[in-house]
């Protein structure tokens, strides 16, 4: 295999799924450099979350987001982590043990399939995941009958042709902004917020991680929908 493709992890062919097995998982998700290019502290302040706010980390994987989402919701808010390996919502179960952390439920999925209950979400939130959606429309097309009337969908992706996203996944694996800008707007969601924390010189030295863009997005209120009858 090229030194590039080291890390592109196990897709069957024709998919964007990622099947890497969850201890690896584990291991590559909790290098301890790894976690300073998180920002998790700005991620959970940009996303104004609060006490009472119900959140979807799908693709939860080691639970580095969803334990201090949790957190930032208690005590009133809950938080879904969402993922399709036992073994790992088996480790986040776990941790938020060790944290006491008791408003945290894990969700095991199917890959094409968010299995989250209607209209109770107000953030579905991927990091680093949803590139691996296979059909990516029709997940969306799912999944926004479970973000309530005025929630939010969160998606932070690397950037295209950042070197490190290369190396991580082919080119047919990979999204641009613009493709998820359509997907959106075909479920009727806009753009509401836009950070450049995992940009450039924000985006933390030394974690290895790739930059990303951190795109928020909403429904377009009927009210600003154009009906002609
Ligand atoms: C690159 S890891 C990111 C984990 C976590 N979001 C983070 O950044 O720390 C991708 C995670 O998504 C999970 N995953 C992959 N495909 C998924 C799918 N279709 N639905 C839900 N989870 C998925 C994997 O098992 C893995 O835990």
């Amino acid at each position: 295999m090229a030194a590039s493709l080291q890390n592109q992890g196990n897709r069957p062919p024709g998919t964007h799924q990622d099947l890497t097995d969850p201890k690896t998982w584990i291991l590559r998700l909790e290098r301890p450099e790894r976690i300073p290019g998180l920002r998790i502290d700005d991620v959970v302040a940009g996303l104004e979350l609060k006490s009472g706010d119900v959140v979807a980390d799908i693709g939860s994987g080691v639970g580095a987001f969803a334990i201090p989402f949790a957190k930032a919701v208690a005590p009133s808010g809950k938080v879904l982590a969402v993922d399709i390996w036992p073994v790992l919502l088996d480790y986040v179960d776990e941790k938020a043990k060790l944290e006491n952390v008791t408003n945290l439920q894990t969700v095991l999925v199917a890959p094409g399939d968010p299995q989250l209950p209607k209209n109770c979400l107000d953030v579905a939130f991927f990091h680093n995941v949803f590139h691996n959606m296979n059909d990516r429309q029709a997940y969306l097309e799912a999944l926004v009958s479970s973000v309530k009337p005025g929630g939010r969908v969160a998606i932070v992706e690397q950037e295209f042709d950042d070197p490190i996203a290369k190396q991580w996944d082919l080119p047919e694996d990979r999204i641009t902004k613009d493709q998820v800008k359509t997907w959106m707007a075909n479920v009727g969601f806009h753009l509401v917020g836009d950070f450049d924390i995992f940009q450039g010189e924000n985006n933390p030295k030394g974690a290895g991680m790739p930059e990303r863009w951190f795109k928020v997005y909403s429904r377009i209120p009927a009210s600003r929908l154009c009906v002609i009858h």
